[in-house]
């Protein structure tokens, strides 16, 4: 790995705020800090107290994403916004989404030590529930920040608490709509979450593309009934049709990955009831998260998941309902952006690849607002949304340092000419 050298950002500061964050997590389940919780409250917090001890001026938007921002020299020319979440799965990472907020921050310190005035503002941004978050939903605050997040999410309940009343205790007005008219170009750094760089032996990936993501919310009624009683051939039993709608699935996912382009579906949520030793199951809810470079190809694994359920419903005398719960389709990087990315790496004498994301992010909604791109670091062995996540903090500063050199650039890119707005 290229020396940090004198590239002007500290992996000492990241390696603290870092391990702080990893600190605050759920005792009995690390990592977990889930938004909407009292722990991602409390993970706020420090971020807040961070973002301030920079020198950047703190606010909560509309959306309930978590602003640090330093004016520019030449007001009106936009703002250059950099960040991710540091929201978790349960039982997460340390390092998922993480990773490049303390980036960006890293970068703010290193402009700010630097003595290096932006004409642009700048923001970094820690995002509302990048996750799939407790309401069922993800990439609320990015959503929210591109004017996108569908009205009925607010009544999306999770026990007694609906994402309306989520987004307001974490600051946001869920009612305000806060598309974002002002933002210059927006980078992410992200651990790439596979096993590409490491395998190659390269410190960057420039992120051309990230997948689409759907989400297939799949709810079988059968009929409860005495599991000792009731003859096989009498049953309406729901998780005998849902084992099977399971396994459809993943021979459907199979097939199209074997195809020529990138595929890939999960049944990640799965939920069964009355979930008794002897009674008959009626009632399975399962989520099925579907990626894809291709809309076709989306459209053509939905449409064969909607022939097996009508199959299995006729077989097994078992109704299924299928709902899409979200959408979101396939996003390219900003070719200006990514040349600029690029152009950084050689510049630090850094190495690297060009690579699409598997994974989904925040930036895939800023590059509706915005010039957005993307940069990955390794992580150990690919692995991602798990304890066993790990990024070298040596990385993680390489990839700020790229950050902080394509600010500049892209900073000085198209000086005296208007670029605060984005069409599209
Ligand atoms: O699910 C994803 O792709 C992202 O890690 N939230
Ligand atoms: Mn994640
Ligand atoms: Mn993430």
């Amino acid at each position: 790995m290229k020396s940090l050298g004198n590239l002007g950002v500290s992996a000492a500061r990241i390696e603290d705020d870092i391990a702080a964050l990893a600190a605050i997590t759920d005792p009995d389940r690390p990592y977990t800090r889930r938004a909407f919780t009292p722990r991602h409250a409390e993970g706020r917090d420090y971020l807040r107290r961070r973002f301030e001890a920079a020198g950047l001026a703190t606010t909560i938007d509309a959306s309930g994403n978590l602003i640090g921002r330093r004016p520019g020299a030449s007001p009106g020319r936009g703002t250059i916004m950099l960040g991710s979440h540091s929201d978790t799965v349960p039982d997460g990472g340390r390092f998922d989404g993480i990773a490049g907020v303390i980036a960006a921050l890293e970068v703010a310190r290193a402009l700010h030590d630097g003595g290096i005035a932006l004409d642009h503002d700048l923001e970094v941004v820690d995002f509302l529930a990048e996750e799939v978050s407790i309401f069922g939903v993800s990439c609320v605050g990015s959503r929210g920040m591109a004017g996108v997040r569908p009205p009925e999410w607010l009544s999306r309940r999770q026990g007694d608490q609906t994402l309306e009343q989520g987004i307001a205790e974490a600051g946001g007005d869920p009612h305000q709509v806060a598309r974002r008219e002002d933002v210059a170009a927006f980078l992410e750094l992200h651990i790439e979450q596979g096993t590409v760089l490491e395998a190659a032996g390269l410190d960057i990936g420039v992120v051309t593309a990230i997948t689409g993501i759907a989400r297939i919310e799949i709810v079988l009624e059968g009929r409860a009934d005495h599991a000792g009683t009731t003859p096989m051939g009498r049953r309406r039993d729901a998780l005998v049709a849902a084992a099977r709608l399971v396994t459809a699935i993943e021979a459907e996912a199979t097939r199209l990955a074997a195809g020529p382009r990138y595929f890939a579906a999960t049944v990640g949520e799965f939920e069964m009831l009355p979930n008794a030793a002897n009674v008959v199951p009626s009632h399975v809810r399962l989520l099925i998260d579907a990626r894809s470079q291709d809309a076709g190809d989306l459209a053509d694994f939905s449409a064969a998941i909607e022939a097996h359920a009508d199959a299995l419903a006729e077989a097994t005398q078992v109704s299924i309902a299928s709902r899409r719960i979200s959408d979101a389709g396939a996003v390219p990087m900003d070719a200006g952006v990514v040349s600029a990315l690029d152009d950084a790496v050689g510049a630090i004498g850094a190495t690297g690849c060009r690579l699409a994301s598997g994974a989904g992010h925040d930036a895939a909604f800023l590059a509706r607002i915005s010039r957005a791109g993307m940069v990955f670091v390794p992580c150990r062995d690919g692995r991602s949304h798990a304890p066993e996540e790990w990024a070298e903090t040596d990385a993680i500063a390489l990839g700020a340092a790229v950050l902080l050199k394509t600010v500049q650039t892209l900073d000085t890119q198209g000086k005296g000419q208007a670029d605060g707005s984005h069409s599209g």
